[in-house]
């Protein structure tokens, strides 16, 4: 399969470190030689321009986040003034949600799942106390089924008369779970509800078609599957039916471009998605973005999409073959069809995922652990190998064969 992989080349464009194989592109995805010149590139133009890098740098500062925001567009099938880079991800939940959530009287909730990313929950609760709801009455929180999915059926039957915003991942952070973005907007639609998606772990490893399903909103950051660094400028997307609203949280790299540096005191959002935008975007971070961009365009993401899917499988067949299973061993927490999941596999154990993860990384292959009991396993279409994932699942056997894992601490880090 590694000599027959088209996408084999782009490796060697990543720092992959010796002797090392790293599985957690998913939390951070690697440095690639391509983001560094870009960081470079602009520190020289920092160095050498000072404030003129705004106007004359290569690619002018002061456009950036829209130049990044129409390069990232294909990813998620829009066109290149709906996607803007700005902010981060959480404060891009709160421009979107605090801009597009009008209660009233009738409909006022806000439909979400219990086993979203905290930060999503925490942003909800928080913009429902900004209008002065009670997010004990006014945020329903989906449950996962006792096989941790949510099913579709499930959350459409939450969109009742007096529901007026969804915010759902795409996929599933623990469980890996991909949901079907498309007929969840055509429900939410059918009731007159927005509906938009927290996507920082689908872009970069699966394809959207977000103007053809119609979704209202999207946010995702950059730094795992997109490969731009820790911490480097989110996205949104803003559905062109949104163009012309008044952003919650206004500011003024939001205002209207050709008139930003009048300088008045009212604000005139941008009829664009850089409406959304607040501050002076951090321009290193966006430079990161943009290398790493280059790449993902250049190997395509129907090309990532399929490898990907490709590694995975071979993932759980291994795991499956190789690996005890049951009551006192592993199981794949994540759905097995292609269509319903993302870019990683959630290989849950019984007892010891914790201590198990820890000794994969004492034999130099990262991966993480969520709790309670999730290895996340995420064999990047870029920059992995099918040979990193027969070797991690042989490390895998031997490590519970031998009881390896028993010499690491049974108590969690700081960062998992
Ligand atoms: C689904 C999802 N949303 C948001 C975040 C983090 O948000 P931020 O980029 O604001 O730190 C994560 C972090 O892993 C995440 O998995």
């Amino acid at each position: 399969m590694d000599t027959q992989d088209p996408l084999a080349p782009f490796r060697s464009r990543f720092f992959v470190q010796p002797g090392e194989i790293y599985l957690d592109g998913n939390s951070l995805g690697l440095q690639s030689i391509d983001a560094q010149r870009s960081v470079s590139r602009i520190m020289a133009e920092w160095r050498t321009l000072g404030i003129g890098g705004w106007l004359d740098g290569e690619r002018p500062w002061f456009s950036f986040a829209e130049e990044l925001g129409a390069l990232a567009a294909p990813l998620i099938g829009a066109s290149g003034d709906e996607v803007i880079a700005t902010g981060t991800t959480t404060l891009n939940v709160h421009a979107c949600v605090g801009s597009l959530y009008r209660p009233t009287s009738q409909r006022d909730k806000i439909v979400a799942a219990a086993d979203d990313f905290p930060t999503d929950i925490y942003a909800l609760k928080s913009q429902l106390k900004l209008k002065g709801r009670d997010p004990r009455q006014a945020l329903v929180l989906i449950e996962s089924d006792d096989r941790g999915r949510v099913e579709e059926a499930s959350i459409i039957s939450k969109l009742t008369d007096d529901v007026a915003l969804v915010l759902l991942p795409a996929v599933f952070y623990r469980s890996g779970q991909l949901l079907d973005l498309q007929r969840l907007t055509e429900a939410a639609h059918e009731r007159g509800i927005c509906i938009g998606f927290d996507c920082s772990h689908s872009v970069g490893a699966v394809p959207h078609r977000f103007d053809v399903w119609g979704v209202d909103f999207a946010v995702w950051c950059s730094y795992k599957y997109l490969n731009a660094g820790p911490g480097s400028p989110a996205f949104i997307y803003l559905n062109k039916r949104h163009f012309g609203l008044e952003p919650s949280l206004a500011g003024w790299f939001g205002y209207n471009k050709k008139k930003q540096f009048d300088l008045l005191i009212d604000f005139e959002p941008a009829s664009t998605a850089g409406c959304m935008q607040i501050s002076s975007p951090g321009i290193l971070g966006a430079a990161a973005i943009e290398g790493a961009l280059a790449i993902t365009l250049e190997a395509g993401i129907e090309r990532i999409r399929r490898k990907s899917l490709q590694l995975t499988d071979y993932l759980m067949f291994l795991i499956d073959k190789l690996l005890p299973t049951g009551t006192d061993g592993f199981s794949i927490v994540n759905p097995r069809e292609a269509g319903h999941r993302g870019g990683h596999v959630a290989l849950s154990h019984s007892r010891e995922g914790k201590r198990i993860c820890d000794a994969l990384r004492g034999r130099k292959i990262i991966t993480d652990f969520r709790p309670p009991d999730v290895i996340r396993i995420a064999p990047v279409a870029l920059y992995n190998t099918f040979e990193d994932v027969w070797q991690t699942v042989n490390a895998l056997q031997e490590i519970v064969a031998t009881a390896e894992y028993e010499s690491f601490e049974k108590t969690r880090g700081l960062i998992t």
